[in-house]
């Protein structure tokens, strides 16, 4: 891991953990000075404490367990009494906890397994936005499962406008089924990649948003880069002559991730050397059963024309296609604004 990016993330990471302590400490401090009864309960709790332990220090073994039963009786009474006060103020002692962002490693970036300690998956995750300049990565909390709206979908069928039987709505429906589907069986052999075919606005990328929350939710990690940025990126390494840590941990980054999603797929440029890399992506990750989520507003036909037959055929073999039809939702939504303000 870049050492740079790595302890600038650290202190971050310090820094944010840090606040959510004082904030708790402070939220805590407020409560107590509003109840003063709650301080005084937890006064006589670390007395009670420290003067048992200071009478079992010198005491015989007969005397040490009579004195740590009647602590253990007292401090139990005393822990109900301070509980019973909270609850009057429709509180509980969770409610003092610092309230952090990740459960797993409490925003330490680190977690135990066992006997060993590993970094957590959200610190991986903040490294790789941090490497690949993940911009898409900040829109997660507009764009996922609990925000994913079928109202914008047509309910009435029209095989000849959309070229399926069903409704856009039925349509969207099952696809966010199986973006789901997928989501939860990330991991199995089974499962295959999707691949969203559409018309512009049709809400693919929000959909790959969705399952990016989704994945992360899960504590995996996700490279999502549009097409033309990625393939920059990886030529920018293949070709250049003195390879940084940096570039390289973000080139391997590719093939390891749990998950990649490449957005607008065919509106980069391509060439031999791209599609060379852009078919040792695909199939590197069908080896090591990484799984992969693909946009394109490229019909298969077009696709077909723009990539090679290597690629394609791993395309059409490996993914769901997932075909999204309706209209423009960027549109609709446009003229809602523009309705509001008139
Ligand atoms: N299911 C949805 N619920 C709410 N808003 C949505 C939904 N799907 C898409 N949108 C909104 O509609 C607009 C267009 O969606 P999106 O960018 O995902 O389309 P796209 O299919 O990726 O288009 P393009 O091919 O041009 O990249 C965005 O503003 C997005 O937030
Ligand atoms: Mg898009
Ligand atoms: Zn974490």
């Amino acid at each position: 891991m870049d050492s740079g990016i790595y302890r600038e993330i650290k202190r971050e990471y310090d820094l944010k953990r840090q606040r959510k302590i004082d904030t708790a400490k402070r939220f805590k401090e407020k409560i107590y000075l509003e109840n003063p009864v709650l301080s005084k309960i937890e006064d006589e709790i670390n007395l009670l404490a420290l003067n048992t332990t200071k009478v079992i220090l010198n005491a015989d073994e007969v005397t040490k367990q009579i004195e740590q039963e009647n602590l253990a009786i007292k401090l139990d009474k005393l822990n109900k009494k301070y509980d019973r006060e909270l609850n009057k103020i429709g509180l509980t002692r969770k409610d003092f906890e610092p309230k952090f962002d990740c459960e797993r490693c409490q925003d330490t970036g680190i977690v135990k397994n066992e006997n060993n300690y590993a970094i957590c998956s959200c610190f991986s995750q903040a490294v790789i936005n941090e490497t690949y300049k993940q911009v898409n990565i900040n829109k997660l909390s507009e764009e996922n499962f609990d925000t994913f709206d079928i109202g914008f979908y047509s309910k009435v069928a029209d095989v000849e406008k959309y070229g399926i039987e069903k409704s856009p709505m039925e349509n969207i429906e099952n696809i966010r089924k199986i973006a789901l589907e997928f989501c939860n069986h990330i991991d199995d052999h089974n499962q295959k990649n999707l691949l969203f075919v559409g018309n512009t606005g049709l809400g693919k990328t929000f959909l790959a948003n969705c399952i990016a929350a989704e994945v992360i939710k899960k504590g995996k990690t996700v490279v999502y880069q549009t097409a033309p940025i990625l393939m920059d990126q990886i030529m920018d390494y293949r070709f250049s002559y003195s390879k940084t840590g940096n570039e390289k941990e973000q080139y391997n980054k590719i093939f390891d991730v749990d998950l990649l999603i490449i957005d607008d797929l065919g509106t980069e440029s391509m060439n031999n050397h791209k599609f060379t890399e852009l078919f040792k992506i695909i199939n590197t990750r069908l080896l090591k059963n990484k799984k992969m989520v693909f946009s394109t507003n490229l019909s298969l036909k077009s696709l077909y024309k723009e990539y090679d037959e290597r690629v394609m055929s791993r395309l059409i073999g490996s993914f769901t296609i997932c075909k999204f039809v309706g209209e423009d939702i960027r549109l609709k939504k446009k003229l809602i604004q523009a309705k509001k303000l008139t």
